[in-house]
């Protein structure tokens, strides 16, 4: 099987049409694994990753050690609280101590944009970014994008209406980076301040009108309100959120009959999203999670060599 021609994988933007397409052919594969009784293989057996999450996280973490178990890989885990960061080493130190202990690849989750291409551009290892500020989140755009080609088949000019706080969503930028190089037509739809402007330099339609976003779409992709992210009062208030953009039974019932419905999670009931349509047959919502499972599985295996 062909290696992934790079060392990292940092972001959708600079990812090609050919290397997602291998990332989602290598999905399959593992996919396939995850499907039998013993879902674990010994591709990674004597490779280690290191988990280094400086922000929250449930699903994301969670599905990148069990895709290096699955693999046979060790991982060993850091978080901001009990690392040396404290006791005020640069994040550069730290790392490159741990590499030099035998680390492969990181695995790394930081507040800030760009932290793991700093590191990455500092380590011999590989360096997955698994959420970088409110920049890239490619791991979440791979297994969206692998959980749309699953149900369609292609990508190849299906309508998707990405619904919520873009401006804060890393989410939302690897997806309209993905969605775009595969030939989507990405519409963006949410409260004018957290729409940024280059949605529409790089080609995605814009409306403020979710009615219009969702009429005909053969995705609907819901994002949290990261009120977290927000400064000042950029949003408007849940219920007039709720009242302008909740997608709900009423509002899905514009897009195409076998429209799927999607989330990266956590999700907030009742705000973006109402729970009859979260919970309901058009959700593809619990296959995200272990399609996430197969695509970090892939993304090790195709950047550590797992033949070798
Ligand atoms: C997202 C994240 O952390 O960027 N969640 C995830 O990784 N599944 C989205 C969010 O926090 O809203």
């Amino acid at each position: 099987m062909p290696e992934l021609a790079r060392k990292d994988v940092l972001g959708l933007e600079t990812m090609s049409r050919q290397e997602i397409e291998l990332v989602l052919h290598t999905a399959d594969s593992m996919r396939e694994v995850l499907d039998r009784p013993i879902t674990k293989v010994p591709a990674l057996r004597g490779r280690t990753v290191l988990m280094m999450f400086y922000e929250p996280s449930t699903r994301t973490l969670a599905s990148f050690n069990l895709a290096c178990k699955n693999m046979s890989a060790d991982t060993v885990s850091v978080s901001k609280s009990s690392s040396s960061l404290v006791k005020g080493e640069s994040l550069r130190d730290t790392i490159q101590n741990l590499e030099s202990m035998g680390a492969d690849a990181v695995v790394m989750r930081h507040p800030s944009a760009g932290a793991p291409h700093y590191i990455a551009r500092n380590i011999e290892g590989s360096v997955l970014n698994a959420g970088d500020g409110a920049h890239e989140h490619p791991t979440q755009g791979l297994l969206d994008l692998f959980t749309i080609e699953q149900h369609k088949g292609s990508l190849e000019g299906l309508k998707v209406a990405i619904v919520g706080d873009i401006l804060h969503s890393r989410v939302a930028r690897s997806n309209i980076w993905g969605l775009s190089t595969m030939g989507a037509d990405v519409t963006i739809c949410g409260p004018s301040t957290l729409i940024p402007p280059y949605v529409t330099e790089i080609g995605c339609t814009v409306t403020h009108d979710v009615r219009e976003a969702v009429t005909d779409a053969d995705v609907i992709y819901v994002l949290r309100i990261q009120l977290e992210r927000q400064e000042g009062s950029m949003f408007p208030g849940a219920r007039e959120y709720r009242r302008l953009f909740t997608i709900d039974a009423e509002r899905i019932s514009l897009a195409s009959p076998d429209a799927l419905l999607m989330h990266p999670g956590p999700m907030n009931r009742g705000v973006e999203i109402t729970t009859d349509v979260a919970d309901g047959a058009q959700s593809v919502i619990l296959e995200q999670v272990p399609n996430g499972v197969a695509v970090r599985m892939a993304l090790l295996y195709l950047l550590l060599g797992g033949g070798e």
